[in-house]
């Protein structure tokens, strides 16, 4: 036989894996039960980051040619979605762990300083892969967290960080978005045209309404000049750098426009795994906060207000960290710039015609 007949131990390296959890309380000679299931939940939690990775690099191999190969979307489409239903889980098993006590937990705590979860190489990978902003990171402990890290893994960080991330690649697939403006069709003037009427038509509606009082008139019409205003600092690059510089935006006008164009004409065919990549990518981002907030309020509850083992404020630096740390924040914010479907500019045939497999 050319090959020896496969050993399921030997396969999974189970020998390796299962001899891989040390208790410190135990080398110390003071054996902390809890501290078995606290080894073991790290580990697993750095399994399924490498397999995240695994992903996650495969989606990027994707986005970095240029252009996408559309026939290769169907694919990064499923790696999100696996990559979601990890995290899913990922929430989850915050629960087991805490089946340990705040009091079981001390037994051990003292013994781990000064390692912490802040310190997951893997983790940091994912934040940086994905195009965390440095500028929107919580500082920690005074500094930013990349000083806090020991020197051959900031090398591994900063090396990522010359690379485009995930949210670059983005970019500028969605400014290469063919359609959005093609021989008279102009997505955008198109777009505010309608949203001007359909405002105008409130304000007129707003005026005639005999059961409104001048005053409540006045403000529900300030209220729709607000709304339209809004609208027109996507209008020209000047306000929209006022969007960037205020963080309400991060890409450029041009991929939010793309990106707005996806959404609301993701039922075209030519659009439909565009669109499904960008609403995979809120979910990511939903459930790394939904991680980040249940893992704060696991911490809170095992440490209460004390410092973090790696040194930051603890509880209060990830609860921070959980409202801040998000990355497709843009496709979030760009939901106030929807309109009902009811007033949408129509497709030109010819571009509908385009847009089909047909
Ligand atoms: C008793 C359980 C745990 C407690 C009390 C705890 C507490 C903390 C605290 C206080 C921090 C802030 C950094 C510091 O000062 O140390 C932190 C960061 C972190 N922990 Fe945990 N942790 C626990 C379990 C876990 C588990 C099971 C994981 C899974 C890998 C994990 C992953 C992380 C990560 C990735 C960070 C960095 C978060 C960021 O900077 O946004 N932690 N943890």
């Amino acid at each position: 036989m050319k090959y020896a007949p496969v050993r399921y131990d030997d396969y999974l390296k189970l020998n390796q894996l299962l001899s891989a959890q040390e208790r410190i309380s135990e080398t110390k000679g003071r054996a902390a039960h809890d501290e078995m299931l606290f080894i073991i939940i790290h580990q697993v939690y750095e399994l399924w980051f490498k397999q995240i990775l695994f992903e996650l690099d495969s989606i990027l191999k994707t986005y970095n040619q240029v252009p996408v190969p559309e026939s290769s979307l169907g694919q990064v489409v499923r790696e999100l979605n696996r990559i979601n239903e990890i995290f899913r889980i990922l929430v989850q098993q915050v629960s087991v762990l805490e089946t340990m006590t705040p009091f079981d937990f001390l037994d051990f705590r003292d013994d781990l300083y000064p390692a912490s979860g802040f310190q997951s190489l893997q983790f940091r990978l994912l934040e940086t892969k994905l195009g965390l902003n440095s500028n929107k990171r919580v500082q920690f402990a005074g500094s930013s967290y990349i000083n806090h890290l020991p020197a051959d893994q900031r090398a591994v960080i900063e090396q990522e960080m010359k690379l485009p991330s995930l949210k670059e690649s983005l970019e500028s697939w969605l400014e290469r978005t063919p359609f959005v403006s093609e021989g008279t069709f102009d997505f955008w003037n198109q777009y505010f045209a309608c949203v001007k009427n359909m405002i105008e038509g409130d304000m007129e509606l707003v005026q005639k309404n005999p059961r409104l009082s001048e005053e409540e008139k006045k403000v529900s019409i300030g209220r729709l000049e607000m709304s339209l205003k809004q609208f027109e600092m996507l209008s020209g690059d000047q306000d929209y750098k006022k969007l960037q510089d205020s963080g309400f935006f991060e890409m450029s006008r041009k991929a939010i426009l793309s990106a707005l164009f996806i959404l609301i004409y993701r039922d075209e065919p030519i659009l439909h795994k565009p669109f499904e990549v960008i609403d995979a990518l809120q979910d990511l981002d939903e459930s790394m906060t939904q991680w980040r907030s249940r893992h704060a309020l696991m911490a809170h509850r095992m440490i209460g207000t004390r410092i973090g083992t790696g040194g930051s404020s603890g509880g209060d630096y990830l609860q921070k960290a959980a409202g801040q740390h998000k990355i497709f924040t843009d496709f979030f914010n760009l939901s106030t710039f929807l309109i009902p479907r009811s007033q949408i500019p129509k497709l030109p045939d010819s571009l509908k015609k385009k847009m089909g497999f047909v």
